[in-house]
């Protein structure tokens, strides 16, 4: 009996430390504006929020808000600058947006409602190749500032130390593992 609860608490164990590791190297899902949402009736500064992250090719970014009052449009970097919905190359409304960064460059998000991107309802997201994902790619590296023909590619530096800390994480897993089963 007390075999067979080890076993169960040892794959319990090994299935949830898959799901975090997973979590923390595979793609990840941005809510915009985190708790606040799409919206502006809490003032979030998305431009901030947007460059507090960083977003690689195959992560996701999700839209929350009341339909009945908002949608997101994505438009060009020229109509994100002078709020222009006229246009958009994209359109989402069904109120949780989720859409998936497929490809590196600077994308541009503004809500069509009249007043709304002006009041600041708009968001510029960078997205930057999945191989890249390293911690000291700052936020400083302000290309939300520049044209999309101006993205410089991150220099492909090789991470080794991410790759040995998650060897050393499985060494512990798998001892743990181990060491539960007996
Ligand atoms: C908005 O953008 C469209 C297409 O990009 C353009 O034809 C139109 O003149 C723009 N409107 C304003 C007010 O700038």
């Amino acid at each position: 009996m007390a075999l067979v609860a080890k076993r169960e608490l040892a794959c319990f164990f090994l299935m949830m430390m898959i799901m975090a590791f997973s979590g923390a190297c595979m793609a990840a899902t941005y809510i915009v504006g985190d708790s606040a949402g799409w919206t502006i009736q809490i003032p979030v500064d998305y431009t901030k929020w947007s460059s507090t992250n960083n977003f690689h090719v195959g992560d996701k970014i999700v839209f929350t808000y009341n339909k009945q009052f908002h949608n997101v449009l994505q438009v060009t970097h020229q109509n994100f600058q002078s709020c222009n919905a006229t246009s958009p190359i994209a359109s989402y409304t069904s109120g949780s947006d989720s859409i998936t960064l497929k490809s590196p460059g600077n994308f541009y998000y503004l809500c069509g409602v009249p007043g709304h991107c002006q009041a600041g309802q708009k968001v510029p997201i960078k997205v930057i190749r999945a191989s890249a994902r390293s911690p000291s790619l700052a936020p400083s590296e302000s290309a939300l500032s520049g044209s999309p023909s101006a993205f410089i590619a991150p220099s492909p530096s090789p991470s080794s130390a991410p790759i040995i800390q998650s060897s050393k994480f499985w060494l512990a897993v798998t001892a743990l593992a181990f060491y539960l089963i007996g």
